[in-house]
């Protein structure tokens, strides 16, 4: 089973339509009723979006918000530090706010106009297939919740932080938009659930945990590891390999560690050519040859 199924917090709706988000016992906010009811009119809002309506409006705390300007100025620190330069410049295109938690909205509003990338609300997990495969038409998932204010700096779970400061910063640069379409249409493309999941460790290892050399350094793109401000200081002394997509389609990971195990493009051109051609080309027959290569 693919494990990305584990880390969000499953999603159910009642006899009585209430919707119910169940954190576990260990989650920040497992104990705090007003987070948890929060989480639950936020992930019923998502539930209840028909394609094409406008993004319903989730409502914050203060105390929320000043996490999300806390971390924001701390990432926006790091990222020049350990981002690659095609990032910095998009984040800089895409100018999100910073003091408040921007509507999602407003985020596919500030990029649709950059790439034509456009956010869909998530309440928790969305099928593989169906994540994957509206990226070929421009839309991406997300998630509208914010982690428990307690732990500004840790969430267990993708939360908005994540999916916008990760993403959405990265899907404002072209090059990384036409990478994230063309992982959508390879998952359209492909028939077998091996093959989906072939092409779903791909883009994990990459688009969300990907380095690159940059300047002679190891500078990091991938959307998992520019949302944490503690990865981001840990990627450069993981077991950094050289970029392989028999390897990235095949190597395990745990989405609840630090990623011990990366893989490194030489340059934005080698990622392109290796992993964009591999999107753009591959089908369930190509797959099956490199799985079985290793
Ligand atoms: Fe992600």
């Amino acid at each position: 089973m693919f494990e990305e199924a584990q880390y969000f917090a499953p999603v159910a709706t009642q006899d009585d339509g209430s919707v119910v988000v169940e954190l576990a016992s260990g989650h920040p906010g497992f104990a705090d009723a007003v987070y948890r009811n929060r989480r639950n009119a936020i992930a019923a809002l998502a539930l209840g979006h028909k394609p094409g309506e406008p993004i319903p409006h989730a409502e914050y705390t203060d105390e929320e918000h000043h996490v999300w300007a806390l971390v924001t100025q701390e990432l926006a620190v790091k990222h020049g530090k350990y981002a690659v330069r095609e990032f910095i410049d998009a984040a800089a295109r895409l100018g999100l706010p910073v003091e408040r938690i921007p509507q999602l909205q407003e985020v596919s509003d500030l990029l649709k106009p950059i790439t034509g990338f456009g956010y869909l609300p998530a309440a928790g997990l969305v099928p593989l297939r169906e994540f994957y495969s509206v990226l070929a038409d421009g839309l991406f998932h997300s998630t509208q919740y914010i982690r428990h204010h307690s732990v500004p700096f840790y969430t267990p779970e993708p939360d908005i932080v994540h999916e916008v400061i990760g993403h959405a910063n990265t899907l404002a640069s072209p090059r990384f938009a036409e990478l994230y379409r063309l992982a959508g249409r390879a998952a359209r493309r492909v028939e077998t659930d091996e093959a989906l999941e072939f092409v779903s460790k791909v883009f994990w290892f990459t688009l969300e945990f990907g380095v690159m050399r940059e300047d002679g350094e190891s500078k990091a793109y991938g959307a998992g590891i520019l949302s944490s401000s503690g990865e981001i200081e840990e990627f450069r002394g993981m077991d950094i390999r050289p970029l392989e997509l028999a390897a990235m389609g095949t190597t395990h990971y745990d989405i609840t560690k630090y990623q011990e195990v990366l893989f490194e493009a030489e340059s934005f051109d080698h990622l392109e050519d290796v992993v964009g051609t591999f999107w753009d080309t591959c089908d369930d027959d190509s797959i099956a040859r490199l799985a079985a290569s290793r």
